[in-house]
């Protein structure tokens, strides 16, 4: 069974619905990943489709998330996203209200509170400063800023939008000081990375300027450089 623990600074790379990360697809690109934490060291984690978790969880050792769970247990509930299972297929954790996949602040909170109880470390997403802070007080482990203006532009949030990261960072953490603040949205680059580390975040969340890179690996090995190369390692 996998369930790795995350370290910062954390590289999670959300593979969403896209091709060039979907089944056989999903598993070369996390072993891409794990060869390049081997190398490095950084902590990079993955979040693969529902039905790719428990191939990747037993096949690779970083730790993988679950894109989305539905505030449930177990019962009648045809077509939705199980806790409890994505934990029994060898989940960390899971991102929580994606710009792509959002949830009601209710809905949010019992999700947290679900995943909590599991074990399973919660990436809850937020689209605004505002909506950072309200998450921060439902107790996530981490929140992740994206502003969905950016996402799948390979405009970084943060060159384009510095004072979002570092106003979320101030904000969500004098509602929870023990949060980790990763942002994302146009990540595509080692320079992308070290600006947000730069800034504060612990961390970046990204998707398709890794996943529809032309080489993976490249972008990846540049981007956790970014990582070993910051002040103070
Ligand atoms: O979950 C991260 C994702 O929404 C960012 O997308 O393609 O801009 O890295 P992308």
């Amino acid at each position: 069974m996998n369930s790795q623990k995350i370290k910062y600074p954390l590289i999670l790379v959300n593979f969403k619905a896209y091709r060039e990360a979907t089944g056989s697809n999903a598993l070369r690109l996390a072993k891409i990943a794990e060869e390049v934490h081997n190398e490095t060291g950084v902590c990079v984690s993955l979040a693969p489709q529902f039905c790719d978790i428990r191939l990747l969880a037993e096949e690779v050792t970083l730790p993988i998330f679950a894109q989305h769970v539905d505030p449930i247990s177990f019962g009648g509930f045809t077509g939705s996203v199980l806790p409890d299972a994505i934990k029994e297929a060898g989940a960390t954790g899971t991102l929580i209200n994606h710009s792509e996949r959002q949830l009601k602040i209710s809905e949010i909170a019992e999700a947290i509170r679900i995943s909590k109880e599991l074990g399973l470390t919660t990436v809850a997403c937020a689209n605004s400063e505002s909506v950072s802070a309200a998450l921060a007080a439902l107790g996530p482990e981490i929140i992740s800023i994206e502003p969905p203006q950016l996402i799948g532009t390979g405009i970084a949030v943060s060159k384009a939008q510095p004072q979002l990261v570092s106003g979320t960072i101030k904000t969500a953490k004098s509602v929870n000081e023990s949060v980790h603040i990763l942002c994302g949205a146009g990540i595509t680059s080692g320079e992308d990375v070290a600006a947000a580390l730069r800034l504060g975040s612990e961390g970046v969340l990204l998707a398709s300027g890794l996943v529809k890179a032309k080489d993976p690996r490249i972008v990846l090995l540049d981007m956790t450089r970014a990582v070993t190369s910051r002040k103070g390692v």
